[in-house]
């Protein structure tokens, strides 16, 4: 078949025309003379209606009824060039339909596992390569698409310059514990978890870089924000204050926002999500509360009717209760900044004046979807950063780059990452992680 085809996303600039469009039947209904089809070609879903005397006018009673008993026999999944005249019509989600005039078959399709019903969770992430297909799983990628779109746009925008960091690497990025080793030719390699300190060499090379790529995390939780590979973004930039960065941080994940809104509004429709709810996340200034002041909010509500989390210490980390919590008491993006430096990684630089806690900052997305961005200031100075590394017993001749940035024209920096897919949980408002990227690793899952 040579025609030119028709993408559905564009069938409302044919209204009147005859198209052909390559697609995938993904369901069918009618009885008697007529059939629905409802096609899908990726780019969105519509229904094409095929009414039996009008094949048997057009082709004569044999061809005719040939061709649309073909129609009537399709199975789900099989893959065809549907011919029809576009219409609008009002009754149907889309606003058009397809007046059906021809059907050729490309790809047979039997037995197609996934059928209309519903399917356990399980059964669904084994056929994960044809689950892509349904149309809330094709929504989530498109809002994916869209804010990695709009992610390389505001970094352009805001004068960085993509600076890919490798995967493969000779030490740990945040957390040893959570490393995946290879063999590298004879000695030990590490699966990359954050760009980061390779980001901090580009930022004193370049002023102001981003990485994007897929880092890895051996950790074992299994809650509904863990994947064990999942796509971070790292931004690093030289000469910004932490108040800076911040304002760096709310404006980007507001760009992320708004690409999804503008790039990728018929997947927020498919999945019902609350487009003013976002909008107000836009309009409206991001929170900024430190650590201590949310533990201390934190145990001032510990006994109200609604709050259900446990008592924290100053000194205690959050458990996903308490993120909820405190990003839902602000309504909107939360940056929970100067955490005590115990719990967060070697190179962050404490607050000044106050040394047990650090010029940090995760942002807690509101709705319960948790942190969403880490980030923090870098420890500038070579003396204080020795100091920090001999104090938790780490061996510096593997940091020796790293260590070479604070001797030779060190300057102040910082810089964040962002799970992309943890934001794209966020803005698509998808309870669970392994639906935001296409093939999910987690700890008992590594097929398909
Ligand atoms: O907070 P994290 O660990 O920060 C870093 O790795 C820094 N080196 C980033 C930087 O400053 N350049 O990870 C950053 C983000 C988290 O906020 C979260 O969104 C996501 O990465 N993330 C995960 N996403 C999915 N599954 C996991 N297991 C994740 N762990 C972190
Ligand atoms: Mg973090």
């Amino acid at each position: 078949m040579t025609k030119d085809l028709v993408s559905i996303i564009d069938v409302p600039k044919h209204v009147g025309e005859e198209v052909t469009i390559g697609s995938w039947v993904a369901n069918k209904s009618g009885k008697g003379k007529i059939a629905f089809l409802q096609l899908r070609d990726g780019t969105a879903f519509f229904q094409g209606v095929a009414f039996k005397p009008n094949f048997v006018e057009k082709y004569g009673e044999e061809v005719g009824l040939e061709k649309f008993d073909t129609i009537k026999h399709l199975n789900q999944e099989t893959s065809v060039y549907v011919t029809g005249i576009v219409k609008e019509d009002d009754r149907s989600k889309f606003g058009y339909e397809l007046d059906i005039t021809d059907i050729e078959v490309i790809g047979e399709s039997k037995d197609y596992p996934i059928t209309p019903k519903e399917h356990g969770t399980d059964f669904l992430m084994d056929n994960r390569h044809l689950w892509l297909r349904s149309r809330k799983q094709m929504a989530i990628m498109q809002i994916r698409n869209a804010i990695i779109y709009a992610t390389y746009d505001f970094f352009d925008k805001n004068g960085f310059i993509k600076f890919d960091s490798p995967i493969l690497s000779g030490n740990a990025a945040e957390d040893s514990t959570e490393l995946f080793e290879t063999d590298y030719f004879g000695t030990p390699a590490y699966l990359s978890q954050s760009g980061q300190l390779y980001l901090e060499a580009g930022a004193m090379a370049l002023g102001r870089v981003f990485d994007f790529g897929p880092v890895f995390r051996a950790e074992k939780s299994k809650t509904r924000r863990h994947l064990t590979e999942f796509w971070m973004m790292d931004a690093e930039y030289s000469f910004l204050n932490h108040d800076q960065s911040l304002d760096l941080q709310e404006a980007y994940v507001k760009a992320l926002i708004q690409g999804v809104i503008d790039h990728a509004p018929q997947a927020l429709e498919i999945l019902e999500r609350d487009v003013d709810l976002l909008k107000s996340y836009i309009d409206k200034p991001f929170k900024r509360v430190t650590y201590d002041d949310a533990i201390d909010l934190l145990q001032e509500h510990e006994n109200d009717a609604d709050t259900d989390y446990e008592h924290l210490e100053h000194g205690d980390d959050f458990g996903s209760p308490h993120e909820t919590w405190i990003s839902n008491y602000f309504g909107v993006p939360t940056f929970v900044v100067n955490y005590p430096a115990s719990f967060k990684a070697f190179y962050m630089k404490p607050v000044p004046g106050k040394l047990d806690r650090v010029l940090c900052a995760d942002l807690l997305a509101p709705e319960g979807y948790g942190e969403i961005i880490g980030g923090s200031m870098r420890e500038d100075d070579y003396d204080a950063l020795v100091a920090k590394m001999d104090e938790l017993e780490m061996d510096k001749s593997e940091y020796d780059f790293y260590l070479d940035l604070r001797k030779y024209g060190s300057v102040p920096h910082g810089g964040f990452g962002i799970g992309i897919e943890r934001m794209v949980t966020f803005v698509a408002g998808t309870k669970h992680i392994r639906e935001a990227i296409p093939f999910p690793r987690m700890l008992h899952r590594i097929k398909p």
